[in-house]
């Protein structure tokens, strides 16, 4: 069966893209950041999972304000990058496992989850740049196949955190009923504060993010209990990206343990952080005679 065996999650800023393109990794504004993957290469190395589900954020590049699907999955053989205008570099093509994502989707309708299934799919930065994260030395080709997984954070009414707890237990009972024997690791991109636009442009709330960094590791039903407005309020109107870390978390069944935690202010124009979870599985109890 397919086991859960972790999962990670990073802010996805256009401009990490840019950092690595110029090799500024170990410059003084990056490096916190990019120290941040060390114990992530660690892990990977040790884990060496075979497929990561990737729970994100489309920025506009797939859909757009005319046509906006809540949750979307991609069930393609494989997903290549664009941008929506940032200009960082195209990374290569990223390989799919349509099988487990056609998995995935039965899963989830059956779970009465309405999502849009995509059998083509393009993949912005973040999508992208987490993967180049985990696997900095990777070259035309990655060590693991993809599923992406996006969770609509542009056009509004969004899905309440709540709802996106809920998806993220979906995709973690679908994962775990997958009968090949594959490593998964659930990947969260987005966050956590950042306001890009408006009056408050530049927004970013340390506080708020160093609450959800602890919060979604040991008590992550807590976040739940937000409203869309009070995340707004406390997060900028782009921290409503913390849902993908929101959905991440429901996906772990296991017993969860925090790996690393760091957390690096600012990145670009957002709170950045990065936190690996390792989960195990939980034996079920024996079915009464
Ligand atoms: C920034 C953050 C994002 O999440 C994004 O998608 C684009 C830009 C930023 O901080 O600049
Ligand atoms: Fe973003």
């Amino acid at each position: 069966m397919a086991r859960i065996v972790g999962a990670l999650s990073t802010s996805h800023v256009p401009s990490i893209g840019g950092a690595i393109a110029r090799g500024e990794q170990q410059s003084p504004y990056w490096k916190p950041f990019f120290d941040a993957f060390n114990p992530v290469h660690a892990w990977l190395e040790e884990v060496k999972p075979d497929v990561a589900v990737v729970i994100y954020n489309d920025h506009g590049l797939n859909f757009f304000l005319d046509k906006m699907p809540t949750f979307a999955v991609g069930a393609a053989e494989h997903y290549d990058n664009a941008d929506e205008g940032w200009g960082i570099p195209v990374l290569p093509s990223f390989k799919g496992d349509p099988k487990l994502s056609w998995h995935i989707i039965e899963n989830l309708i059956h779970d009465e989850f309405d999502i849009t299934m995509c059998q083509e799919f393009l993949v912005d930065h973040a999508f992208t740049l987490p993967i180049k994260l985990m696997y900095p030395n990777a070259g035309a080709t990655w060590p693991l196949k993809t599923v992406p997984i996006t969770i609509n954070s542009v056009q509004h009414p969004l899905p309440s955190a709540a709802r996106c707890w809920k998806l993220g237990q979906a995709i973690g009972k679908a994962i775990e009923s997958y009968p090949e024997d594959l490593k998964v690791v659930v990947v969260g991109t987005g966050g956590l504060s950042h306001q890009l636009d408006g009056t408050r442009a530049g927004y970013i709330n340390k506080d708020f993010d160093l609450l959800c960094l602890e919060k979604i590791v040991s008590d992550p039903v807590a976040l739940t209990k937000y409203t869309n407005r009070e995340i707004i309020e406390l997060a900028g109107s782009q921290g409503v990206e913390l849902m993908t870390w929101i959905a991440m978390r429901g996906a772990l069944q296991g017993r969860v343990s925090k790996v690393s935690s760091t957390y690096h202010v600012p990145i670009s124009n957002t709170g950045g952080a990065v936190l690996l979870l390792a989960n195990e599985p939980v034996a079920l109890p024996l079915a009464a005679e």
